[in-house]
């Protein structure tokens, strides 16, 4: 199977800024407690005409500009989310008929949670292949402030709004090696249309020791993969490993586990929060725009999250530096 290449990012999110001084006005918390257990300092919620389709529209039509690509080439539209507009339809249709893509394409969201990024990038590539198309349009968006239980301060003050989208290319010259799984366990968990509580609640010790767990042994097996060369790939291939963005903590201890240079392991969550499948493509299109990313790298993406799914996947990223 050919691999995949990030050729161009867009992102998306909203302009109201929520600091945790400013929860500490609605729940019994404080910008201490916040900051130190996760290292986020302020996050973004929607305001009246901000969606999770909104961002998503901004964030894909950014990204299909950059790309100089024809829209006509777009070979199909995954966008992976838990907090779409609606059930029905999809935010990825939504997508589509805003950017006039192609009828011929399959559309469709992902819902892997905090994971749901890798897995949207897996889904795309085997679409990609299966109907011999090169380019495809992936986006990782929530609105999660609309599953909030504002009284509850223990899910409150982690979660923000936003995501972002990039345009993948199927090319020999690239690489895509994914890992994907799940435990299915309902240790976070959030009610479905026509149910009553349609609130995010998590057992937050429960997820953290999974997620400790569950990262390092995600990036075990990435190493595991072999290059053109028959040897394994290693941290010196990769440009940047790009975790999911739920705890400071959680990155930091993976880090001090596997005795990893702290400087390879991106975090902005203390800007944006937990943004679930948003979270990768946000900082993704951030440190390219910081011209953080040169042409032609290869990236480690990393998620793990609701469901206790996992993934992670090396990538190419060759965009045109901003
Ligand atoms: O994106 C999906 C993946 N999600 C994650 O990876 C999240 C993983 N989990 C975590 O990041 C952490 O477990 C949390 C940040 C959610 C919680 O941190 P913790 O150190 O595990 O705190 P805790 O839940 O053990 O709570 C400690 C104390 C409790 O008080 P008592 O029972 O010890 O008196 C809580 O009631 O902190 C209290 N607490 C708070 N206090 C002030 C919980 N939330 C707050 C709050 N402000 N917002």
């Amino acid at each position: 199977m050919k691999g995949l290449q990030i050729i161009s990012v867009g992102a998306a999110h909203p302009s109201k800024v929520v600091t945790n001084d400013d929860l500490s006005k609605i729940v019994e918390t404080s910008d201490e407690w916040i900051s130190s257990r996760t290292g986020i300092h302020s996050r973004f919620f929607c305001g009246d005409g901000e969606s999770c389709v909104s961002m998503a529209i901004e964030s894909s039509k950014a990204a299909l500009e950059r790309s100089g690509l024809e829209k006509e080439k777009i070979g199909c539209v995954i966008v992976a989310t838990i907090s779409g507009d609606y059930a029905t339809p999809s935010v990825a249709c939504m997508v589509q008929r805003a950017l006039a893509l192609r009828e011929d394409i399959p559309v469709l969201d992902v819902n892997a949670a905090c994971s749901g990024f890798i897995y949207a990038l897996s889904v795309c590539q085997g679409l990609l292949e299966a109907n011999g198309e090169k380019y495809g349009l992936v986006v990782g968006m929530e609105q999660l402030s609309r599953l909030l239980n504002m009284e509850d301060r223990s899910t409150c003050v982690l979660f923000g709004d936003g995501g972002g989208s990039v345009i993948v290319e199927q090319s020999e010259n690239a690489v895509f090696k994914s890992v994907l799984g799940a435990k299915g366990g309902e240790e976070i968990l959030c009610g479905g249309a026509g149910t009553k509580d349609q609130t995010i609640k998590m057992d937050g010790g429960a997820v953290f020791k999974f997620a400790v767990t569950a990262l390092p042994y995600c990036m075990k097996k990435l190493f595991s993969f072999e290059k053109e060369d028959g040897k394994n790939y290693s941290i010196d291939d990769i440009s940047q490993v790009i975790c999911h963005q739920a705890n400071s903590r959680i990155i930091d201890h993976c880090v001090k586990k596997l005795k990893a240079n702290p400087d390879k392991f991106y975090k902005n969550m203390d800007h944006f929060g937990n943004t679930s499948a948003g979270s990768i493509p946000l900082a993704i299109e951030e440190l390219w725009r910081m011209g953080r990313l040169d042409e032609n790298c290869k990236l480690m993406l990393i998620g793990f999250g609701s469901g206790l799914t996992w993934g992670g996947c090396i990538i190419s990223f060759n965009a045109k530096r901003p």
